[in-house]
Parts: structure tokens; sequence; C-alpha cells
């Protein structure tokens, strides 16, 4: 995911965008450069492959002067990571441009430009930005309007900062489907796609909606909504402190990460997402290639990974329609395989360190697997410079030991891969958009079950003085149900099993009493007649439910039945909806019970030992 900060002040600014590209380094990258004016009617600039340390590195011998400027780490999605692919994109010397996002039409505009008589100089679809900008440029001599006029013609998803020498004392920035912030300084002001990028600088910020344009001087901000009309944005304050790997006001991390799931949700489909479609290219360079032809996907994870893998399943055989195996790491390594044609390989791991899913991926290498596509949160990790492809997951450091952020991340990056892999598999553009629709709702549907975080301490009472507990769940809800007693087990040290929920009177029936509360997850889906005849087995058997029900789904709180209402979710995203509710059960039994949430005994964060 690239990385943008840019700044316009009175002191030199390279420093600033320096330490801004080094705060965006946990997006992942593979190049940045920087672009720098002086007022003396030029733009220097320097790029480099690898490291912002390479790039210090590089501008170092030469320093970039001046006030006013734009930089960027780049991950990869049209060309090669080079120096030549690498941003600042220029159109002549004196326009520059920095973008995050994918231009899905920038073929045809790129012909368009080329026969016009534009030089490109990169494979990549900003480039193609930079001299539409420049070319309105030359018509309208008003930075702010050229912008405006040549994002009318772009599809797909973008932020964007551009500076131009003639225009020396201010940059214009605009966002739609990609994330940017403008950062409120004293006398100067900064942009980026994130606050963590700016906060050496200052601690206000103002968020742009979709659609804005903004002029951002030295002495103020000027934005401009999709119309046209200037608009103000609030400035909010910095909320959680200056350090991310700080509690804030949260008494725990685990807290602290399961209230910044809306927040990361939004951040890992930024950019990936039109309102309607995937960006598959958004997914990497090689995407397209890898995606074609997949006949069969061999997912492998541990632990709270695992269960992500789980629902994954469904959504691949249900949307691709292409079989799907899932299976435990330190399993897969210690066995046979029978490998068929074209399977993908599929790993996910937060840490992408674990030492069972890297010797899963060594030995598939060996085996003759088609091609690795990784899930990971950490980049740089074993798992990601070891991978063909990979996705990686917004969720920011997650520090508590129970993994919460990083498994709804996980799935939400799932289910846009599995919405490109369904592409190639004769997915409709309907269906897909309908899914899409989906995805872009989950941030306000989280934030609401974040809501009952209240009713949810009440309801976790029942469970301090339990040794056991059973948690079901049916179709996809399965393994959102087997997350659920994974967390309650792992911090509160109660015995949780979960079973899907047909299953229970093959065996499970036989331990239920009132003294085992039974936890169920239930959606609005085509199962969920099935499901209320299961809970009836329960309640017969004097056993204590606690359901987690749609509001719609009509399943009454009586005498031994405890009903929480959730919002209405679509089938497909309710196992991320229907996750949350469970971490904050898990989270208040365990602090009724004084255990060590945040690093619960015997368990570790990241397992590097097998
Ligand atoms: C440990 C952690 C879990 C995590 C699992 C897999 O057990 O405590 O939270 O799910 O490892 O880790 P990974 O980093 O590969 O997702």
């Amino acid at each position: 995911m690239c990385g943008i900060v840019g700044a316009v002040s009175e002191r030199e600014v390279q420093g600033i965008l320096l330490e801004g590209l080094r705060r965006l380094e946990y997006r992942g990258y593979d190049s940045a450069g920087m672009a720098v004016m002086d007022g003396g009617n030029v733009v220097q600039r320097a790029r480099e492959v690898g490291k912002v340390a390479a790039l210090a590195d590089a501008i170092g011998a030469k320093v970039l002067e001046g006030a006013v400027g734009i930089a960027h780490t780049r991950w990869a999605t049209h060309g090669e990571p080079s120096r030549l692919n690498a941003h600042p994109h220029m159109s002549g010397d004196k326009l520059a441009i920095v973008h995050n996002g994918i231009i899905e039409n920038y073929q045809d505009l790129r012909d368009e430009l080329k026969a016009e008589g534009f030089e490109f100089t990169s494979q990549t679809d900003t480039e193609v930005v930079a001299h539409l900008i420049e070319k309105h440029y030359r018509e309208q001599s008003n930075l702010k309007d050229a912008v405006k006029s040549a994002i009318g013609r772009l599809r797909g998803a973008y932020a964007l900062a551009v500076i131009h020498a003639d225009e020396p004392d201010h940059l214009v920035v605009c966002r739609e489907g990609s994330p940017l912030v403008i950062g409120v300084g004293i006398g100067e002001n900064f942009i980026a796609s994130d606050q963590l990028a700016l906060l050496p600088v200052t601690d206000r910020f103002m968020f742009l909606e979709e659609g804005d344009i903004a002029d951002i001087r030295r002495d103020r901000v000027e934005i401009h909504d999709r119309e046209g009309n200037i608009v103000e944005r609030p400035v909010t304050r910095f909320e959680h402190g200056a350090d991310s790997a700080d509690k804030g006001e949260y008494r725990h991390f685990m807290l602290k990460e399961i209230h910044e799931q809306p927040r990361v949700i939004k951040a890992t489909m930024e950019g990936r997402l039109t309102d309607t479609s995937v960006l598959e290219q958004a997914l990497g360079t090689s995407a397209g290639k890898l995606l074609e032809n997949v006949r069969h996907v061999q997912i492998i994870a541990c632990g709270t990974s695992f269960h992500a893998g789980m629902v994954a399943r469904y959504w691949i055989e249900d949307l691709a329609g292409v079989p799907c195996s899932v299976e435990v790491a330190s399993e897969f390594r210690y066995r046979k395989h029978v490998i068929q044609p074209d399977t993908l390989f599929l790993c996910i791991s937060q840490s992408g360190e674990t030492a069972d899913t890297l010797a899963a991926l060594r030995q598939a290498k060996k085996a003759g697997f088609r091609a690795a596509l990784a899930i990971c949160n950490v980049p740089g990790s074993s798992l990601v410079r070891e991978s063909d492809l990979v996705i990686m997951t917004q969720a920011g450091p997650e520090i508590g030991v129970a993994s919460t952020k990083a498994f709804t991340t996980q799935l939400t990056a799932l289910l846009i891969f599995t919405l490109a892999l369904a592409r190639h598999n004769g997915l409709s553009t309907e269906a897909e958009a309908e899914i899409v629709e989906a995805i872009h709702l989950l941030p306000g549907q989280v934030d609401q079950v974040l809501a009952l975080d209240g009713e949810i301490a009440e309801m976790s009472r029942a469970f301090m003085d339990k040794h056991h507990s059973l948690f079901l769940g049916r179709g996809s809800q399965f393994p959102v149900a087997l997350e659920g007693a994974l967390k309650l087990k792992e911090i509160s040290y109660i015995h949780a099993e979960a079973y899907p929920a047909g299953e229970l009177k093959h065996g499970p029936l036989a331990l239920v009493d009132s003294e085992m509360p039974v936890v169920t997850v239930a959606p609005n889906n085509d199962l969920l007649e099935k499901l209320k005849s299961n809970l009836e087995e329960v309640r017969a058997r004097g056993g204590e439910l606690f359901v987690f029900a749609d509001k719609v789904a009509d399943v009454k709180a009586q005498d031994g039945i405890h009903v929480m209402q959730l919002p209405s979710v679509h089938p497909i995203t309710a196992p991320i909806v229907y996750t949350v509710p469970l971490q904050l059960l898990s989270y208040h039994v365990a602090v009724l019970k004084g255990t060590d949430v945040d690093q619960p005994r015997n368990l570790a964060k990241s397992v590097t030992v097998e």
C-alpha cells in the first residue's frame, strides 16, 4: 500500500518528509521518493529502490532544499519496483505528483496522451495522471483547476498530491477511494496517508471526504467538495497519544485493538475497491496473471489466522466456485501431499514469522505448488519476503496476544481477494457490486456492535463462575464460533469448545446442563431456521443460551435465552461483524476473572519456534 506525505512550510521540509515516510513504512513498500520546490522555478527530485534509509542516503549527498514538497513510499502495482517507476512522477520539469491508488482507465489515457506528444518514462498509471494534469495546466494556468479537470477523467481509486514550480507556494491534494489527511500546523500545513506520519509535527488533523480537492498553503487550507463548493472539514486532535504502542484511554491493548476495528477494516479496503468493484491491480503487479487459471486454493495458517482461512474457504467455494482446502501449518508440514494442478498456496499470518507457517510455505515451494500468496500484517516479515504475491492487512501493530483486529482485517483482505479470484471464474458484475457495497458498510456496522459494549459486559457476568462453555455456529459462522471459543479460552482460561450446530446431537449435547453456557451466532442466513431448531435442543436440556442474532431473526429472549440483537448484515460479510461481540464477551469475562488480558499465561504473540 503506497504512502504519501507532503508539507508546505517556511522551513526546509526534507527532514519532515523523510520522517513521515519512515512512519509509513508499516504499510509495506518497495521504493521511495521525494520532490521539493525551492521557489526557484525548479522541482528537485530523488528516488530510490528499497528502504527509506536508502533514499535518505541518496539525498544525503545532495540535500533537496525547499519549503514545499511531496514524498512517497511505493508498493508496485503497475511496473516492477525500480527507480523509474518510483514516485514522484513528473510532467516536464515543473509538475510533480505522488499517488496512492489505482487508475483503471490508465491505458486509454496513456494512448491518448502519447498521441498528443507526451513522453512516458515509467510503466505506472501515475505518470498518466501527471501528464493529464500538465495538459490541463497548459490550458487553465491554475493548478487546482487543472487537477479538478484531470480527475474528472479518472476511473479508479486515488489520493493525489501535486506541486508545480510555477506556483511555488502551495500544493494541491484530492482523494477518491484512498485515504488522505491534512495535518494542521502553526504557519505550516501537511498532508499524509495517515496521521501517524505527521505526529512529530502536529496533532491536529482534518480528514478529506471522498471527492474533496484541497489547496494547501502555509497559512491556510481551502477545501472544495465534489460539486466545487468551499467546505469546512472539522479539525480533530489525535486521540490516542503520539505512540501507537500506547494504550491511550483504554485499560488494555486488547480493548483498544477491538475498538480500532472500524478504522483498520476501512484502511484494509482503502485503495482496493471502487464503489462497486475490486481493483485487482491494487493486489499487486502480478495479481491478474496469478489469479488466472487457479483451479484449487490451499490455505495454511495457525491459531486465529487459521480460523480466518476457514471462513475464506466458504467464500472461495461459494463466490469463485474454486475448490479450497484449509489446514493448520503444523499438520500440513509433516505429511505427504497430493498436489492438484494449478493450486494457489495461500498463507495467512499476522506476524509473518510463525515458524510452522513458514516451514509449510518452504515445503510447498519445493513440492511444486503454482504460486504463493500471503495475507500478512507485518511488512518486511519473512512470509512477505518469501511469497510471490502479498496482500497486506492494515491493522497496525497488534500488541494484545489474543488476536482481534488482525483477524477482522485478514477477513476483509480475504474477501477482497476472493472477489478478484471470483471475477476470473465468472462472478457477475452485479454480484460483485452487491458484495463490494456490503464491504463498504462494514466499518459502520462494526461501530454499531461496539456500541453494545456495556450490554455485553453485563452479559459476561454469567460466565464468571463457569468452567466450560460451548460455542455454536453454522456455515461460515462455524469458524466464527471457533474463534469465539479460542478467544474465551486464551484470556479467561475457561474451557471453550466450538461445534457446528448440526453436530450437537452427535456428542456435545451430552454435556449440556445449567452449568454449561452455550453461545450462538445467528445472522439472518439460509441456515437460520435450522440453527433455531438446534437452540431448542439445548434449551430442552436446561442449557442457558446466549444468542447473538440479527434483529430480524426473531429469536426471542425468554427464561434461559439471552438475546443480543445485532445490525442486519449481508450474509457474506456477517462473519466479520459477528466476530466482534464474541471478542468483547471474552474480554469482559477475562477482566472479571482478573487474568492478564494482554499477556495470557503460557502464550506468545509470535510463535517463531516449532
Ligand atoms: C500465536 C498467537 C495467535 C496467532 C497465532 C498465529 O498463537 O498467540 O494470536 O493467531 O500465533 O500467528 P500468526 O502471526 O501467524 O497469525
